[in-house]
């Protein structure tokens, strides 16, 4: 199944595809992906740099330098970086520019991000800052990259004081999803990117939504059908938002839908013992709450995105900060205007609304549930 992605804003001219299959980079015959490369456009011949973690590595190094080979690319080489959002950082960037440098990679090379969202935003971001762009590739290895970070251009690295403060939108020139890694990937980084699965359907497609909540268990024990549809929804949906609004000027702030909250949660955890889709799935159950606070949302849409995710294994409830830690953290939010954010809430599940909320009535919301917890 291909996807393509063509942002309105460049005139289409920075189309690329999304690939999705099961045996792209181990099962296929070399004919299928040479061709499916080939019509990606990608020069084969040219010199490719693969950034990836120690455990994609381990795991998949050598079946992706076979790939490679059997693809015709022979003037390839590994960057092996270490595992968890850390390494999404100026020191790590920094390396990968020493390694272009050292290699002498030119524009009209590649660099591929084989890995899970957090290569894929550094490894992007290393592309767009050498040279003023370098040619690159998204092979995304978790659930979360595949349906969210490897699609829609948005990459870049955390600073102490915020997550993803410095990046820049770059496109990759193709997406190869490859749906057989994901049955090495452990249970928690499943039910992870599903999070950003849920997120698509409460916040824009109610069919989609209920087929999630009919087979949530059939997709977190790896059915490979399953996932495939998952992906591929996932993938469409975020592929016509970004083909609208590619800079994020409007339509694309839709896909915030939790992240609000989340990133609050995950700066006050210090990037630390929680997961982006763990503090997503937090920030959604938070902002369908707040949706029907204001008279948006009835209490069956709460309760069936709540549900979801907690049956999903994912965390529904506010972690234990306070109000006031919860407002500062959201302040750094790139949404915030003066004394107001920018808040995706919902209607009903399926349909959204985007609403400019004084930080005053928020912290007033936090302090209602944080009494509300306490026995
Ligand atoms: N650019 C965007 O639009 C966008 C969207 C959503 C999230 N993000 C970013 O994505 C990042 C989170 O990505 P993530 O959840 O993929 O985390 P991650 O990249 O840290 O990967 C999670 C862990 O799984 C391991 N792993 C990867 N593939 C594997 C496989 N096939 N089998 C076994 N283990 C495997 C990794 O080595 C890592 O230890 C965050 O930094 C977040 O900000 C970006």
């Amino acid at each position: 199944m291909k996807i393509r992605v063509e942002p309105e804003s460049s005139g289409k001219k920075d189309g690329y595809d999304i690939i999705i299959d099961a045996g792209i980079i181990g099962g296929n015959p070399a004919g299928k992906t040479v061709s499916l490369l080939n019509s990606a456009g990608i020069n084969l011949k040219a010199g490719f740099l693969a950034v990836t973690t120690k455990t994609v590595h381990g795991l998949y190094g050598d079946k992706f330098s076979a790939f490679l080979k059997k693809c015709g690319i022979e003037n390839f080489d590994f960057i092996v970086l270490p595992d968890g959002e850390s390494t999404k950082s100026l020191k790590y960037l920094s390396d990968i520019h020493d390694r272009l440098i050292d290699k002498r990679m030119e524009r009209s090379d590649y660099i591929i991000a084989f890995g899970g969202g957090v290569i894929g935003d550094l490894a992007g971001f290393a592309a767009a800052t050498y040279l003023r762009g370098i040619n690159f590739i998204q092979v995304p290895t978790t659930l979360l990259a595949d349906v969210d970070s490897s699609v829609g251009g948005k990459t870049g690295i955390d600073h102490p004081k915020g997550k993803n403060l410095i990046g820049s939108f770059y496109q990759p020139k193709a997406v190869l999803i490859d749906v057989d890694m994901l049955k090495t990937l452990d249970k928690r980084e499943l039910a992870n990117g599903f999070a950003e699965v849920i997120k698509y359907g409460a916040a824009l497609d109610a069919d989609f939504f209920k087929y999630l909540e009919s087979n949530y268990k059939k997709i977190l024990t790896y059915d490979e059908e399953s996932l495939i549809h998952i992906i591929e929804r996932s993938c469409s949906i975020k592929a016509d938002i970004v083909n609208k609004d590619e800079k994020e000027s409007g339509l694309r702030s839709v896909l915030n839908f939790g992240h609000s909250l989340g990133h609050a949660v995950e700066t006050l955890y210090n990037y630390e013992n929680i997961k982006h889709g763990e503090a997503i799935a937090v920030g959604m159950v938070f902002a369908a709450k707040l949706s029907k606070h204001l008279g948006l949302c009835g209490e069956e849409d709460v309760n069936r995105i709540k549900n979801l995710i907690i049956n999903s294994g994912l965390p529904a409830d506010i972690p234990d900060f306070t109000p006031e830690q919860y407002i500062n953290a959201m302040k750094l939010d790139k949404k915030v205007a003066d004394k107001q954010i920018k808040f995706v809430l919902i209607k009903r599940i399926g349909t959204f609304e985007f609403k400019m909320l004084d930080f005053g009535l928020i912290y007033d919301y936090l302090t209602k549930l944080t009494k509300l917890k306490t026995p």
